[in-house]
């Protein structure tokens, strides 16, 4: 979810204005999300990095993400939608702590779509705790303490980079940069990068398969 300071700054308005506005994208991409059949969506609300922010800014942040999850646990236990978020808990202030723990126990339930905010996350932190956690560190024993690996990841606002989102579960993921600001992605720009991801050739380190059949007959 990036760019809507950009898209703010470019109507004349302030940065916070496109975090509102930010809002509304995440209702459309987790309703087309989850009708497009997608399982799991993590979405990069807030990095450990971003207190570096003004402390307006931050507040308003936390505001909106609190009022969000108050707001959207009666639809997103409707639609089957079950919440959690990713992160640290430890430096949100109580009244977002409380509303992070009414909304993922209110919707508990749901298996439709999983759907992961990232709060005050950060990837080489989360594999820090995760090892700390585990008592046999093995690569197995790390994916489960970490989540499930990703298979796509989306970036608006034109950027290309990760800033330190997920790095171990992207390890296969395919990347998709959008140009869009994130007030402005839509729920077809969520469906044309999952077509084109269906049509990316993922190997995993490994040969396709019609090569290892000529390979074959070339050896016969
Ligand atoms: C949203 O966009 C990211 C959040 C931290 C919520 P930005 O605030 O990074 O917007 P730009 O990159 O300044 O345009
Ligand atoms: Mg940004």
């Amino acid at each position: 979810m990036d760019g809507n300071g950009r898209w703010a700054l470019a109507r004349g308005l302030p940065r916070v204005a496109g975090h509102r506005a930010g809002v509304e994208t995440v209702g459309r991409v987790v309703e087309a999300a989850s009708a497009a059949g997608v399982g799991i969506l993590t979405l990069f609300a807030f990095s450990s990095d971003n207190w570096r922010r003004p402390r307006e800014e931050v507040q308003a942040l936390m505001r909106l993400l609190a009022d969000y999850l108050q707001r959207e646990t009666g639809r997103s236990v409707a639609n089957g939608v079950r919440i959690e978020t990713i992160g640290r808990r430890d430096r949100l202030d109580a009244e977002l702590r409380a509303a992070i723990e009414r909304a993922e126990s209110a919707t508990a339930s749901g298996t439709r779509l999983r759907l992961r905010i990232a709060v005050d996350y950060s990837g080489r932190d989360a594999i820090l705790a995760a090892a700390r956690r585990v008592a046999n560190l093995s690569r197995e024993s790390l994916e489960d303490a970490l989540g499930p690996p990703v298979d796509l990841l989306i970036r608006t606002g034109g950027e290309r980079r990760l800033s330190d989102f997920l790095l171990w579960e992207c390890a296969y993921a395919e990347l998709i940069f959008s140009r869009r600001m994130w007030p402005d992605f839509g729920a077809e720009d969520l469906l044309g990068a999952v077509r084109e991801f269906r049509g990316r050739d993922r190997r995993f380190g490994a040969v396709p398969p019609t090569a290892v059949r000529r390979q074959e007959a070339w050896l016969d």
